[in-house]
């Protein structure tokens, strides 16, 4: 084969293989940042948080460390990790979170064993009227102890109803 063939196809393939992975991770940003492409299912779920690290990988929520202390009812102690969509929402003081924004809290006791993670899951569209969360709370080996439209998390967090429903910082 001429030579300077040889090198034109060489780039070729690598071009290929580039855009390949480039593609393939223009798509996972994607499953992170859209409400439609994580199901609004415990099970689903759990297999994204799993799947992302979110205990290595995701930052904590800004202004808080890793083990806090924590009032009742949810732990002793507490380390709280937002996705992208949702940290962005938090230091850009947006009122609100965006579609597709995660909440991940470890619950430990107060000998700092994990007891659950707690869940909160943007969902636009998923219950309106109140403020579109999807709820989850797990065992640490990811049984589903409650999933959905959670009465019990709603009561409470609807107290900070214009604070988008969570409590840890303000929003605005
Ligand atoms: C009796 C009130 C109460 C109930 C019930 C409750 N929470 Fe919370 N939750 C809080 C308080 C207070 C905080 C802030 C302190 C902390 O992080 O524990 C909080 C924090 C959180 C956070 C971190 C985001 C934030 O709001 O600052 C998540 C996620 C969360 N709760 C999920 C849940 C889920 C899921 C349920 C239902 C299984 C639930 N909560 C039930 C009071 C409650």
């Amino acid at each position: 084969m001429n030579k300077k063939v040889f090198v034109f196809l060489l780039c070729l393939i690598v071009i290929f293989v580039f855009s390949g992975i480039i593609l393939a991770q223009g798509k996972k940003g994607k499953a992170a940042a859209g409400g439609k492409a994580v199901p609004a299912t415990g099970a689903a779920v759990w297999d994204y948080l799993k799947k992302e690290g979110y205990s290595t990988k995701w930052k904590m929520w800004p202004k808080t460390t890793e083990m806090y202390p924590g009032p009742e009812p949810h732990g002793a102690f507490l380390t709280t990790y937002v996705n992208d969509p949702a940290l962005k929402a938090i230091t850009g003081k947006r009122g609100k979170f965006p579609d597709g924004a995660i909440i991940a809290q470890d619950n430990y006791s107060k000998n700092k064993k994990l007891k659950f993670i707690s869940v909160m899951y943007k969902v636009k569209g998923y219950n309106a009227q109140d403020g579109d969360w999807f709820w989850a709370q797990y065992k640490p080996d990811g049984r589903i102890e409650s999933e959905g439209k959670v009465d019990e998390c709603i009561k409470c967090h609807a107290a900070q109803k214009s604070n988008d429903y969570v409590y840890t910082s303000k929003l605005k």
